[in-house]
């Protein structure tokens, strides 16, 4: 737990972790910005001396009461990501010190991208929160978190708004890692819709529909109720609608569709032992759309935002769908089901079919739909594929805002042929491994009417295990793309 607190004046003498930035360019190890009490305790440590203030040095070292102050290098020219990083891991540092509270001395930092303190004191509060993060609701010793004090210190007036603000995104980035986090036998289609609801329903502004089997049957959902085939659970299609109580003059309606796979155990098709353990994070596409739908819905977006989540685990049993069956999805579109693991696909289909009809400006789905994306992009690069190169930059505009790197691959007519099927219209999967990515894309193309812009997102490489991302945890969900589709719906 963090309190973020403002102060425009501290005496730098009670029990504090001090955390300054030093840039390269002020040569002298001493920050003209420091307060003098802090210049008179660093001038005792000759390590300091040595101290260039490049980017990635942290140096701790204690004044006469064992107070730590964390000294960090922030380079020439660094760029704000690079200083989230670094913050994180001061914040790692301070997290092993005795002391419950930090004292930020805002104005000896700078970024690129800053230019407001304000700004400075957001991506201070986020990546903190990010990097407080614990999952520990399995651990049958609960230890209990201590509470820790953050002052933002700066000789402005940082606005409260701001770190707010700050703290409902990471609020919202850190609930959706709780939801990936969930074990499958906890968080299974039902469950999880409920969960949703009682979420959703403490939001203002929001509508929120959820349609049980029996009403997933009526909109003739085949290709949803295909997968959900083998499962002991019945499927949920959440659909919820926030309407901003201010429209702007640029007001869109934005829909988000993610893929919730509760557990993906590839169905007949079944995923060998190598890579069927954690394929509870199948339905991360879920929680990152729903984490960014929160986000704006508390930061009271101009846009009508749609968050779409059709739910069910892939399951194998001997009611599932077995390869070569032949599905009608809710367009009315056959499908050859080829690979019973090609599943996410066939979910985010009949989503994207009535997301359709909710007539939308833009149409963005979050899935984890192919380990081919770690293949052509690695576990750092989310995948984008659109039908629209004017979304795709305002993504890609909004990823880069947010540090988060995203790279467009093309959906070209061959690919699109190469889905055709011989005895139904089209197949679930392509007719060899490669470009399994974009081949995934050109399938839900098939879904997308009315020339709606839409964008995929293909995570399966970011969603989870982000170690070299210092504000992730090691190992689990990571929320990463969450603050991408956040910058993109306050725009
Ligand atoms: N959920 C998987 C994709 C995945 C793989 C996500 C690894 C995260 C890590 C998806 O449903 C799947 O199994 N896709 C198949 C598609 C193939 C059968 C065309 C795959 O990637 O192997
Ligand atoms: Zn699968
Ligand atoms: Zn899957």
């Amino acid at each position: 737990m963090l309190d973020f607190k403002i102060a425009q004046q501290v005496k730098a003498n009670t029990d504090f972790c001090h955390i300054l930035g030093v840039q390269a360019k002020d040569k002298k190890v001493l920050h003209k910005n420091w307060p003098k009490e802090i210049q008179n305790i660093a001038q005792k440590y000759p390590i300091l001396k040595e101290f260039k203030g490049e980017e990635g040095e942290i140096y701790t070292v204690f004044d006469k009461e064992q107070n730590p102050i964390i000294i960090m290098g922030l380079g020439e020219k660094i760029k704000k990501e690079q200083l989230k990083r670094n913050i994180a891991t001061a914040f790692k540092n301070f997290e092993g010190q005795k002391v419950d509270s930090a004292l930020i001395y805002l104005d000896t930092f700078a970024a690129e991208e800053i230019k407001k303190v304000d700004e400075m004191a957001e991506l201070f509060v986020e990546a903190f929160a990010l990097t407080d993060y614990k999952f520990n609701l399995y651990k049958s010793k609960q230890t209990k978190e201590k509470k820790k004090t953050i002052v933002l210190n700066s000789s402005q007036k940082i606005a409260t708004a701001s770190i707010k603000a700050a703290q409902q995104t990471a609020e919202c980035i850190n609930l959706s890692r709780d939801l990936s986090n969930k074990a499958p036998n906890e968080l299974d289609s039902v469950s999880y819709a409920k969960l949703l609801e009682q979420d959703a329903k403490k939001l203002k502004n929001v509508k929120i529909k959820i349609l049980k089997k029996s009403e997933i049957v009526k909109e003739k959902m085949g290709l949803l109720l295909s997968v959900n085939a083998g499962s002991s659970k019945e499927p949920r299609f959440v659909h919820l609608t926030y309407i901003p109580k201010k429209k702007a003059k640029n007001s869109k309606h934005i829909a988000l569709v993610g893929k919730g796979i509760t557990f993906d155990t590839g169905g007949y098709n079944l995923k060998p032992s190598t890579s069927i353990a954690g394929m509870k994070f199948d339905m991360a596409g879920s929680s990152t759309v729903y984490g960014a739908f929160r986000a704006a819905v508390l930061l009271e977006s101009p846009h009508t935002i749609s968050c779409i989540i059709p739910l069910t685990d892939n399951a194998i049993g001997p009611t599932a769908t077995t390869p070569d069956s032949i599905i009608k999805g809710r367009n009315g579109k056959t499908v050859e089901i080829l690979n019973t693991d090609a599943e996410g696909r066939l979910i985010l289909a009949d989503a994207l079919d009535y997301t359709c009809d909710l007539k939308p400006n833009y149409i963005i789905d979050a899935a984890t739909l192919t380990g081919a994306c770690l293949v052509a992009l690695g576990t750092e690069v989310c995948a984008i594929m659109s039908n629209n190169n004017d979304l795709t930059q305002k993504l890609k505009e909004s990823a880069q805002n947010a540090g988060e790197y995203l790279w467009e691959l093309p959906i070209i007519e061959e690919w699109k042929k190469d889905i055709k099927s011989k005895v139904a219209d089209i197949k679930n999967i392509g007719g060899n491994r490669n470009a399994g990515t974009p081949k995934a894309a050109a399938f839900l193309q098939e879904f997308i009417k009315n020339d709606i812009a839409w964008a995929h997102l293909d995570i399966a490489g970011v969603a989870d295990n982000q170690s070299h991302l210092p504000y992730c945890p090691a190992n689990g969900a990571s929320g990463v793309m969450i603050k991408s589709l956040i910058n993109f719906l306050m725009k």
